[in-house]
């Protein structure tokens, strides 16, 4: 299984939420900052980077509150991805108060529906309450990946077994189908 974290980060917090979830994910992991304008214009290069997500299974997009909104540099990457459809998709959000987590989360839904994407859960961190909290905060971080990672795991192991399982016996079901007898000749 093969996961991508897709953040923005400022300051550094949310680059911390997503090294802590990507700690707890099981199998290949990349994580991929985003720094690019809402025009779409990177502001540095990375090796990394990529709009391409068909080689994932599971995709988190991570930001920061602005304004009670979710980061427009993030908003840009998720309006120019390729290869979303049909995927397994997380959010994560790291915001300085508590009352700015929901319209956050409801502004990156929205988001994320204009392009027909459904997040299926998202952790949200306050930063406000210093380093003590935060590495408590980072543990949970670490225990949502953990816990996301073994549910699109299963999920993937069970359509591959689907798709194996249709590869084996495909020809079989076809021959089948091409012999059975037309019950008006019988
Ligand atoms: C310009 C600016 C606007 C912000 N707006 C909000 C906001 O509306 N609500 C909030 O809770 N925090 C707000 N914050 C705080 C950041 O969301 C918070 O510190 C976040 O963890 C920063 O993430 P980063 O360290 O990954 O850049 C704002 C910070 C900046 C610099």
């Amino acid at each position: 299984m093969r996961t991508a974290i897709i953040y923005c980060s400022k300051s550094g917090n949310t680059a911390k939420v997503a090294q802590a979830i990507a700690s707890g994910i099981i199998g290949e992991v990349d994580l991929i900052h985003v720094n690019l304008t809402p025009e779409g214009i990177m502001l540095d290069w990375q090796d990394s980077f990529t709009f391409d997500l068909a080689p994932y299974d599971l995709i988190f997009f991570g930001g920061w509150a602005t304004l009670m909104k979710i980061h427009p540099y993030l908003v840009a990457y998720i309006k120019r991805c390729k290869y979303i459809e049909n995927k397994k998709v997380y959010g994560f959000i790291t915001a300085a108060a508590i009352f700015s987590i929901g319209h956050t989360r409801d502004n990156l839904t929205q988001v994320l529906n204009a392009r027909n994407i459904h997040m299926s859960d998202c952790f949200s961190v306050t930063t406000l309450l210093g380093l003590t909290l935060t590495m408590r905060k980072l543990a949970k971080a670490r225990a949502f990946g953990r816990k996301v990672s073994l549910e699109v795991k299963k999920l993937v192991e069970k359509t591959d077994n689907i798709i194996n399982w249709r590869e084996e016996h495909g020809s079989i079901l076809a021959n089948l189908r091409q012999t059975k007898p037309n019950p008006q000749s019988i």
